[in-house]
């Protein structure tokens, strides 16, 4: 029963620290190999990254010094049967200790404090020749706006980016909060009623990436995501012409409704994102399928479910999830082509 407490030789020390090693290398060669992140994008990647991986070498070896000495206070110092009675032993506290305890970790928080600022103060630099984008978030969906000198901005509800150009977003928000972020350039704002938000990137890997809301804003949250598209500095020249051309003009000078129910061609819409519609190929089932609820349905019917889309909620679907700005951002026109289009091949 009258086993000894805490042998008071140096075994229990030499055996926590020999654990404590094995145990921290284990543990920072298994959090160093985990891809935590997807590629790298931008050249604010790489350096946060790196501070992610230090913060794994200083977190590990913290989170196993006090699981072992918890473990070890709770086995050795524990009450045992027929010490229910016992008062503890007269302990006022130790000087020497709290001293420790409280030094070391203020250390490694003021070493690792002023590394990540160096890191964000470095990024976040300002850079020759940046590029003015306007994001605006909404619920559920972004846009994106090109200002153009002495016209309207471009708008797009994909984000293209031509590679090695540094940008600085101007984030805004119409409704709630949201919150702008793509992870593959790591870096992320929230979208603020009322006030504008900032932070800059230089994309410098060719591909899409996602951009996803970070800021639980709604019942759509989830699928408040669009696309970045970073592309060579000819193609992004290429799109940026094409967007300056009369929306979504077909050959004899009309307004395409399939090209502004795929891709919005800077109209600002992209029906196609979150709709089915097997004329145009689309297959996302965020909302209502087309083929099944606009088949056969008049051309005022197909209208107001465009600007008024909470008059008809389909069976298993919410309201309040698709813009309700649709009546705004489109033209009379585009609007006109969008339903006659709709009309034509819903359900065919
Ligand atoms: Cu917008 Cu979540």
């Amino acid at each position: 029963m009258n086993r000894e407490r805490a042998r008071d030789d140096k075994t229990p020390v030499l055996w926590m620290v020999v654990h404590g090693v094995i145990a921290s290398a284990i543990g920072i060669a298994v959090g160093l190999a985990i891809e935590w992140f997807p590629e790298q994008a931008s050249t604010q990647a790489g350096p946060i990254d790196d501070l992610y991986d230090l913060l794994i070498w200083t977190s590990v070896p913290v989170f196993v010094t006090v699981s072992i000495i918890v473990l070890f206070s709770v086995r050795n110092f524990k009450m045992r049967p027929g010490e229910e009675q016992l008062d503890g032993p007269p302990i006022h506290g130790n000087t020497r200790l709290e001293v420790i305890w409280t030094a070391i970790p203020a250390v490694v928080l003021v070493v690792l404090c002023s590394y990540a600022w160096v890191v964000l103060t470095d990024i976040e630099e300002a850079q020759a020749g940046e590029m003015r984008i306007n994001v605006v978030g909404q619920q559920f969906a972004w846009t994106f706006e090109y200002p153009q000198a002495g016209a309207k901005p471009i708008k797009s509800t994909r984000l293209y980016l031509p590679v090695d150009q540094p940008v600085r977003f101007y984030v805004k928000a119409l409704d709630v909060i949201h919150d702008f972020w793509v992870p593959a350039f790591r870096m992320k704002v929230d979208a603020v009623p009322g006030i504008e938000t900032k932070y800059r990137i230089t994309p410098n890997r060719l591909g899409s990436y996602p951009v996803v809301c970070a800021e639980l804003c709604g019942l759509g949250h989830s699928v408040m995501r669009a696309q970045t598209r970073v592309v060579t500095e000819a193609e992004f020249d290429k799109w940026i012409a094409e967007q300056k051309a009369p929306a979504a003009a077909t050959a004899d000078g009309e307004i395409d409704g399939k090209a502004l129910f795929t891709d919005g061609n800077g109209a600002a819409t992209a029906c196609g994102a979150c709709h089915t519609l097997a004329d145009a190929g689309t297959q996302s089932s965020t909302g209502p399928e087309l083929d099944k609820v606009l088949a056969g349905k008049d051309a005022q019917y197909i209208s107001q479910g465009i600007t008024a889309p909470g008059a008809a909620i389909s069976a298993g679907f919410q309201a309040g999830i698709m813009p309700k700005n649709y009546g705004d951002s489109l033209s009379a026109e585009e609007l006109e082509a969008l339903v006659k289009y709709l009309g034509e091949v819903a359900g065919k």
